[in-house]
């Protein structure tokens, strides 16, 4: 097994990455999330009902997915005859931390009448005791082809439930009461601030932030909807309350376009960069090409139980178009 030490610092990763890639069938993998040259090198970068269909299509040898581990196990889940590997296994989730599935048993344990909607940063063993599964993109959508006096229990994150609670109009929805690191560090009094500095800009947010920073948003939405919200606005400044690395996007659509990340409390962003994402660089790509590791593996009982969910999810999607754009 190579090592990044072993590796020689003068090595062209482009084209390393490009030239294995071909060498074994891979396709690549990102979510906006990635740092920007992992996201130029994927095939196809995308929010995350978008990678699950991609993952679910294609028709590569292997998948390399670069995003955080529950991303590479739906992948995995819904091609389980495919490698897939992804540049550091340690890339996790805080929703996913959040929501331990011994817990998550309890909790439905407790509600047998309730149908659990589970959000899709959870893990495969999660995934394997739930009824649906969303993703921010899909959820209002979903949640509304279910009869109107279904109870529902809605995990892990308590801000995406209590938003689409809110967009719904149900009230019968129990929440798990988990949070994402990123999304819940934004500040209000910071956005204000932001705000009556840069009267002219719009605020794009992503649900999984607190209410209170989505009463000053001018659009909520998924990852891909905050990129086509900024692209097709006539609007040229924009407030970005979701993981800053989705600006590289945003700049390459629409060069011209003044995109600020939304503040944490201390008035600076850095404290928005996911540290799970931020565990992917080139070198890890490069190496889990070579490596054809770390690999996701998921025992066969859990796997067959989590696609349950996942395709009911790709089912009840289909009103959803498809993103058309791939990377670039
Ligand atoms: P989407 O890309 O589906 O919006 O989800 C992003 C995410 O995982 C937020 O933490």
């Amino acid at each position: 097994m190579i090592t990044e030490s072993d590796l020689d610092p003068a090595l062209d990763w482009r084209a390393e990455i490009e030239r294995l890639r071909l060498q074994k069938n891979a396709v690549i993998l990102a979510h906006y999330y990635q740092d920007g040259p992992l996201q130029d090198l994927a095939d196809f970068v995308g929010d995350s009902l978008d990678l699950s269909r991609r993952a679910a299509e294609t028709k590569a040898d292997v998948i390399v997915f670069c995003g955080v581990r529950f991303m590479g196990e739906v992948a995995k889940i819904l091609s389980p005859d495919r490698l897939v590997l992804v540049p550091d296994l340690d890339a996790g989730c805080s929703l996913e931390e959040a929501c331990r599935p011994e817990y998550f048993k309890k909790f439905r344990d407790k509600h047998p009448d309730h149908l659990a909607v589970t959000y899709i940063n959870c893990s495969a063993d999660v995934k394997a005791l739930s009824d649906i599964i969303v993703t921010s993109s899909n959820a209002e959508s979903i949640i509304n082809q279910l009869p109107a006096d279904q109870p529902i229990l809605f995990a892990p994150d308590h801000h995406l439930g209590s938003f689409i609670k809110r967009r719904t109009g149900r009230d019968n929805m129990v929440l798990w009461p988990g949070a994402c690191i990123i999304h819940e560090q934004f500040s209000e009094q910071a956005l204000k601030t932001l705000k009556s500095l840069h009267p002219d800009a719009k605020v794009a947010a992503h649900p999984e932030c607190p209410e209170g920073i989505l009463l000053y948003a001018d659009y909520v939405g998924s990852t891909r909807g905050i990129l086509q919200y900024v692209t097709e606005s006539p609007e040229q400044t924009f407030i970005i309350a979701t993981e800053p690395h989705i600006i590289h996007q945003m700049e390459k659509r629409t060069p011209g376009k003044t995109f600020i990340p939304a503040p944490g409390a201390d008035g600076s962003c850095t404290c928005a960069i996911c540290p799970h994402m931020a565990k992917n660089t080139l070198a890890k790509l490069y190496l889990c090409l070579v490596n054809e590791n770390p690999r996701i593996e998921i025992a066969e009982d859990v796997r067959t139980r989590a696609m349950i969910p996942l395709q009911r999810m790709l089912e009840m999607s289909t009103a959803i178009p498809k993103a058309r754009h791939a990377a670039g």
